[in-house]
């Protein structure tokens, strides 16, 4: 698991916020293909590929989904297990220490169940190899004992589909990669899905919110779906406290400026990434373990989370030298090239 930073504040960006957050998500996640918003193509190729697996009764193929946090990876996977009818069991890379620890969870699979490896880039090596026969030909092999006395074990397996998850998809090796029938990678989603995504939110949690709030919103929600529903829930929080309850634009701009996000949904710690950059490295390039440390966070939390959207935005760029702020960010922030001024005051 990443490493826990305590100085840093909670983010909308957190995959692992609080727990009243999360049964939100789950109760507006789609349940069914009928049901999801955006991701067409993905989501056209998954029709295909569930309905195929349906008429031959078989299994399909191990699946891999990769992309920026938050776009849809785990309710996809949850949604191919609805349309199946089959189990699905969830798990992470970093949780599956050991060859014991997924043995015990390879040998309670089903047939036609789903495995889902969560952070599939994070699991080990030895681990990992396993995996290999595991996949191709659901057999496991168990090794007791050590050197001339070692014996070998093979266990048969029902034939199971593997669902990896990942934001990195350049870690995770090419031996596993190859194991994967079907590589899907899910995008940031354009403004008139994430409207539709909020309104069907906001129906569901039974709120009343103006079409104007709701456009507001998507713009302000990066391209993601997870930060468009609970930036929905805590404006609603705010409408409760502050007002009547109803939702317009002014609550929504006053919600998410005590919440420190932006025109275009930045945060604080996106400012202080490009302010970083800026000030301290001229607008790069700059490497990524030193803005990390500059700006007291992980460099996987600001590769997996930060960057993604800074780059899709045309924020920053990823160069062989580092990481290079654009003029569109200088621009948007009214400074001028190797001006000594600053994003916002410390
Ligand atoms: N809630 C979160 N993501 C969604 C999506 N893609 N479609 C519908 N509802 C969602």
């Amino acid at each position: 698991m990443k490493k826990e930073n305590k100085n840093r504040k909670e983010s909308l960006l957190d995959s692992d916020v609080k727990v009243n957050d999360i049964a939100v998500e789950k109760d507006l996640r789609p349940k069914y293909l009928k049901d999801y918003i955006g991701q067409e193509k993905v989501i056209e190729k998954l029709r295909i590929l569930i309905e195929a697996a349906k008429k031959r009764k078989e299994p399909p193929e191990h699946i891999l989904f990769h992309g920026p946090p938050g776009l849809g990876k785990t309710t996809l996977s949850h949604i191919i297990a609805n349309e199946l009818g089959v189990n699905i069991k969830v798990t992470a890379g970093p949780v599956i220490e050991r060859a014991g620890d997924l043995a015990a969870i390879i040998t309670n699979l089903e047939e036609n169940d789903i495995l889902f490896i969560d952070e599939i880039h994070r699991l080990n090596r030895a681990v990992e190899e396993i995996m290999y026969p595991v996949l191709e030909d659901f057999v496991l092999d168990i090794v007791i004992g050590k050197g001339p006395s070692a014996k070998t074990f093979r266990i048969n397996l029902p034939k199971f589909t593997l669902i990896g998850a990942t934001t990195r998809i350049g870690l995770v090796t090419a031996p596993l990669r190859d194991r994967f029938g079907a590589t899907y990678r899910v995008d940031f989603y354009d403004i008139d899905s994430l409207k539709k995504i909020l309104k069907r939110s906001a129906d569901i949690l039974g709120l009343k919110i103006n079409d104007e709030a709701i456009e507001e919103l998507a713009r302000r929600s990066r391209g993601t779906p997870r930060i468009a529903n609970r930036l929905l829930k805590r404006v609603r929080d705010y409408a409760e406290v502050k007002a009547d309850g109803k939702i317009n634009t002014d609550i929504v701009n006053d919600a998410l400026k005590l919440m420190e996000i932006d025109e275009m949904g930045l945060d604080a710690m996106d400012k202080k990434i490009l302010n970083t950059i800026i000030e301290k490295f001229k607008g790069g390039p700059v490497g990524i373990d030193t803005i990390a440390v500059a700006v007291s966070e992980e460099p996987d939390t600001i590769e997996d989370v930060y960057e993604p959207f800074l780059i899709q935005i045309g924020f920053l760029q990823r160069t062989q030298n580092g990481r290079k702020v654009t003029e569109k960010a200088y621009d948007y922030f009214k400074i001028k090239k190797n001006s000594q001024e600053k994003l916002f005051n410390e």
